[in-house]
């Protein structure tokens, strides 16, 4: 049994998960692409940033709370979205959904998550959600269809990730001989064929690489949700999302486990800020492991952050209530850094607080 008290930080979480979670699981958990340059460099890229604070401020009113896609959110910390989280806890994505929304916030529910949109709007009520997507091959009508159920269960934004035309070669699922059960059920597909196709070797096989700018534009069209997209890094691509009527952009290398050799996102934003110019938001994911880490984003101009892998380790050491647990640890570092930056909400973060780190 792990007391979640011990585990101060999400480092703690890191370690204990790694000692709880079957080899296979944890490398998938844990692996990113290719030599996994991208993967540290998200890490190391924060520390070359430093704070710049301001001193004799009031801050006895600091508040985390903040408005994402104007919805209010106790923190500028969403949950992403994951595939099998089901395969590191049996609380799966239903614990990760209610952790969310006790915690305040809103989790990225993933389409290869064990349960529909509908079983987790079920299993959290009072949560938000939001809807991750790949693009499946045209004319099957399942894309249109899973959007539609998504917006019945409630949903408020769909978000489709462009950076995985192909899923990369992660070495340590190779090294281990793991894969996700082929044979194991994907609710949200399952429900948009009416029950024709729902194992995941159906759902891999459905997976078009063909997309395009253009397909975007026939989604947002028809899409009943705002349509957000993940995976973004360079300032042409960020314009170009702009110009095809997104909602947002998330910054993100898929947390290291797509193209490795990218930027570290946080190293990427600044390009996608400046290009956006304040026509949507701008989100990032990619290495937060510290409410510091947030409150650089915010200093670079995104709106708010999601975690990743915190996520995982979280529900691999105490299902849903370590999955909140994360979420608390981090409100408080992003509260504790807030108020001695000398800033008393994260709208007021801004480039002024940061610095080229020195030497
Ligand atoms: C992911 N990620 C992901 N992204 C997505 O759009 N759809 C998905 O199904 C998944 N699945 C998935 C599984 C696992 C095990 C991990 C670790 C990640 C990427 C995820 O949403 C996010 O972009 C990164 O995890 C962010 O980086 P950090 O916070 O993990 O460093
Ligand atoms: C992953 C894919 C499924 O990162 O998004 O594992």
């Amino acid at each position: 049994m792990t007391d979640l008290d011990d585990l101060i930080s999400v480092l703690d979480f890191e370690r204990r998960a790694e000692q709880l979670l079957p080899p296979g699981v944890h490398g998938y958990y844990a692996g990113g692409a290719g030599d996994e340059v991208t993967l540290a460099e998200n890490r190391a890229a924060f520390r070359r940033w430093q704070f710049r604070p301001r001193m004799l401020v009031d801050v006895s009113g600091c508040t985390t709370r903040t408005t994402v896609l104007g919805e209010e959110v106790a923190l500028p910390v969403l949950v992403a979205p994951f595939a099998v989280p089901g395969l590191g806890h049996p609380d799966g994505v239903r614990g990760i959904a209610r952790a969310a929304a006790g915690a305040g916030t809103l989790h990225c529910v993933s389409s290869l998550a064990d349960a529909s949109p509908a079983q987790v709007a079920a299993a959290a009520p009072g949560g938000r959600f939001w809807f991750q997507v790949y693009w499946y091959r045209r004319d099957t009508g399942i894309t249109r269809a899973a959007f539609q159920l998504a917006a019945e269960a409630g949903f408020k934004a769909i978000v489709l990730t462009v950076d995985a035309p192909r899923v990369s070669r992660r070495e340590r699922d190779l090294r281990n001989r793991w894969a996700p059960p082929a044979d194991m059920i994907v609710p949200s597909l399952f429900e948009a064929t009416g029950g024709k196709l729902g194992r995941q070797a159906d759902f891999f096989a459905l997976l078009s690489d063909a997309m395009t700018w253009r397909d975007l534009d026939d989604i947002v069209s028809w899409s009943p949700l705002p349509v957000i997209v993940k995976g973004v890094l360079t300032a042409e691509d960020a314009r170009l999302a702009v110009e095809h009527g997104v909602g947002a952009i998330v910054v993100s290398n898929h947390g290291g486990r797509q193209l490795d050799e990218v930027a570290a996102s946080i190293d990427a934003l600044p390009e996608v800020v400046e290009a956006v110019d304040g026509q949507v938001e701008v989100l990032l994911d990619g290495g937060v492991r510290r409410g510091s880490d947030v409150v650089k984003a915010l200093a670079l101009g995104a709106r708010a952050v999601l975690i990743g892998r915190p996520a995982l380790w979280g529900l691999a050491c105490g299902g849903e209530a370590g999955v909140e647990r994360v979420l608390q640890t981090l409100q408080t570092e992003v509260e504790i850094c807030l108020a001695l930056l000398g800033v008393t909400a994260p709208s007021e973060v801004g480039q002024q607080h940061l610095q080229r780190a020195q030497g």
